[in-house]
């Protein structure tokens, strides 16, 4: 059984250094980093790493050793070889809202909506069959986007599949899911994209049965945030203020260094707070800077101030940083191998059990990273229930 990844940003920081990585040969650590691999959902029967076919979009025109070495993660010696011989490179689409068209110049297609529509579409099922693939994932690694406001956005199936034929909702992660899923493939969007929330994505999905799983992968910061929140919430202390910096001096940086992308990731990096603590805090800030050296080691502060009894205050001051592409990587891993588990069950739309591994968990209001691990281990037990029946 080998199963097919698309990913959307496949020359990015994250995408190349997962890639190669999974491919690259390892003395059995996977169940030490990897949630998929641990005792319990081996008994799943989730996909090999080794059985992974990859493929991926990214308007970035260079080689793999211009790739690795701007990234500055792996070494181009031996990983370049190894994305060459294992990532199918698909033509990219970018339109004018996009990063790299409004940014980087990348030029958008000429053809109109169901017509590059019709182009992804084909590219995804060629390589499903030349890879001799059962079942596809797409995965978003790409530039957040910047959607029309949501009063604006289609309700069905239908609504959506006749808005993109007007030249509606263009927008390149708009147009990747709906091909993606049109194909029968599941979507995990990794990225801080509202493409996930669009209504008539989630009843598309439906309608051809593919699952979806999103919004915005949760690694550092915003999985410390949630954890502490939970713990001041508990032990009725009082939030006053909570500032929050990110330090990134990669291509995502760059890329969150534009308001008009940077404010996109900053919801998902707010709205967890208040929701945890179940009332407003006075000062909450979240603020994120591109700075070049700090490279693919991205560096977080995180001020706290409290209020304790009788008008005693504190306060917590808490400094992370870590290699942001390889911290990432087990996560999106076991985000893949959980997700091609349920594609292959049926399971349709979207994927809750999946909302630990996001900042902005669709599906469910519910914010506490604890609480969502937790879930995700029922799930696996009661799946193991199942398969033993
Ligand atoms: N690494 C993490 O810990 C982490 C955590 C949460 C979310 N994310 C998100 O994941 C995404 C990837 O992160 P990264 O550090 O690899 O970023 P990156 O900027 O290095 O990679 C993104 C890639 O997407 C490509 N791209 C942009 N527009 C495209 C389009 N229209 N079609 C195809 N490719 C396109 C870019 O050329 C680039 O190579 C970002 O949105 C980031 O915010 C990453």
């Amino acid at each position: 059984m080998k199963v097919g990844v698309i990913i959307v940003g496949v020359r990015g920081a994250t995408a190349s250094t997962m890639i190669a990585t999974a491919c690259a040969p390892r003395s059995g650590d996977e169940a030490r980093y990897l949630l998929s691999s641990s005792s319990a959902a081996r008994q799943l029967d989730l996909v090999p790493l080794a059985d992974i076919a990859w493929a991926g979009f990214d308007t970035m025109r260079e080689s793999w050793p211009e790739t690795l070495t701007r990234h500055g993660v792996l070494s181009p010696q031996p990983h370049a070889a190894r994305l060459e011989s294992k990532v199918q490179m698909l033509d990219a689409v970018s339109f004018e809202s996009d990063h790299a068209t409004a940014v980087e110049g990348v030029r958008p297609p000429s053809a109109s909506g169901r017509v590059v529509l019709e182009q992804l579409r084909a590219q995804i099922r060629a390589f499903k069959e030349r890879a001799q693939v059962e079942r596809l994932i797409l995965l978003h690694l790409g530039a957040p986007s910047v959607l029309p406001a949501s009063d604006r956005w289609p309700d069905t199936g239908a609504e959506l599949m006749a808005a993109l034929g007007r030249g509606e909702l263009q927008t390149a992660p708009v147009y990747y899911t709906v091909a993606a899923i049109l194909e029968g493939a599941a979507v995990i969007d990794y990225t801080a994209s509202a493409t996930l929330e669009i209504p008539g994505i989630l009843d598309l999905a439906c309608i051809e049965r593919v699952p979806l799983a999103g919004r915005d992968g949760s690694t550092g910061q915003t999985l410390m945030k949630s954890v502490l929140a939970q713990a001041f919430s508990t032990r009725r202390l009082k939030i006053r203020g909570w500032y929050s910096t990110n330090i990134l001096g990669n291509h995502d940086g760059l890329v969150l260094s534009d308001e008009r992308y940077a404010d996109v990731k900053k919801i998902d990096k707010t709205a967890l707070l208040e929701q945890i603590l179940g009332e407003s805090v006075e000062s909450h800030l979240v603020d994120i800077r591109h700075y070049a050296p700090a490279g693919d080691r991205k560096e977080a502060w995180d001020a706290v101030d409290f209020e304790t009894w009788y008008g005693g205050s504190g306060e917590l001051r808490i400094n992370w940083r870590a290699g942001d592409s390889l911290l990432a990587t087990p996560p999106i891993l076991d985000l893949i191998r959980f997700t091609e588990y349920a594609l292959r069950l049926g399971s349709i739309g979207m994927q809750t059990q999946l909302s630990g591994f996001f900042k902005h968990p669709l599906g469910t209001s519910e914010r506490r990273y604890l609480k969502l691990a937790e879930d995700l281990e029922r799930y696996i037990g009661r799946e193991i229930e199942k398969t033993s029946r």
